[in-house]
């Protein structure tokens, strides 16, 4: 069993307010990439990692990483593309050209640092059983509306049926190449791949597998550091 995680992280990340990449951005010392990496390593099923950087800190990000991979691994660094999609496109050919056996990818935010090895492995187990495509995801805890381009509410979906979708993302490989070959905007990868028709299956995601955008979110890490819980 093949398994490489892809990690998109080429954003700016300018609403964290910081003055560098946002996968470098520091949380108790260590740079949100570096954690996020290592928590997939952690899981144990992972040995290759590859990292879109930002195209102008490819070196940078290859120091940052380099020193996570265990014995036999390795982290491999690429320029990633101007949309989220196209670096994790870019990841994709990479892994796929430089890393032969490739059976599961793994697509994982750098922004999710906190995610637990659990979350990875439980994601990848799913994969291995059969499924094609798996995310992580949680109930929602607040009631969500359709708005217009007014701000008027159209409807209330109904709450128990709504998940919020976490990563890493699982699937079969040749799903995911088949997903970005087709092309379109999606925020997520399992979206590419639900337009190919192909089912995707849930797994219990996490709450420290938060998504650290804003200076909020930021505060919060800090917090899950000092609890202990991270
Ligand atoms: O901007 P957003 O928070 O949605 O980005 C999600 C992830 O995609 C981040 O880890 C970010 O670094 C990455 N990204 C990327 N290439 C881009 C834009 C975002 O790898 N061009």
């Amino acid at each position: 069993m093949g398994v490489v995680a892809l990690v998109p992280a080429a954003g700016r990340g300018e609403r964290l307010g910081h003055r560098m990449p946002k996968a470098l951005v520091p949380v108790g010392g260590v740079p949100l990439l570096a954690r996020a990496v290592r928590g997939l390593f952690e899981a144990g099923c992972v040995r290759h990692v590859v990292v879109a950087a930002p195209p102008s800190d490819v070196e940078v990000v290859n120091e940052v990483t380099a020193p996570l991979a265990p014995a036999g691994g390795a982290v491999h660094v690429v320029p990633g593309g101007a949309e989220r999609s196209d670096s994790v496109r870019l990841a994709l050919l990479h892994a796929l050209r430089e890393l032969p056996g490739t059976t599961i990818v793994l697509v994982h935010d750098a922004a999710r640092a906190f995610t637990p090895p659990g979350v990875v492995k439980a994601v990848v187990d799913a994969v291995a059983a059969g499924h094609p495509a798996v995310i992580p995801v949680l109930p929602v805890a607040d009631t969500v509306k359709q708005v217009d381009a007014g701000g008027v509410v159209v409807a209330t979906p109904d709450r128990s049926a709504l998940r919020v979708v976490q990563t890493p993302q699982g699937f079969d490989a040749r799903v995911l190449l088949r997903a970005h070959e087709a092309g379109g905007h999606a925020t997520d990868d399992a979206g590419l791949v639900e337009r190919l028709g192909v089912p995707v299956a849930t797994v219990p995601g996490h709450p420290d597998a938060l998504k650290i955008t804003t200076p909020f979110d930021l505060a919060v890490a800090e917090a899950l550091l000092v609890g202990g819980q991270a």
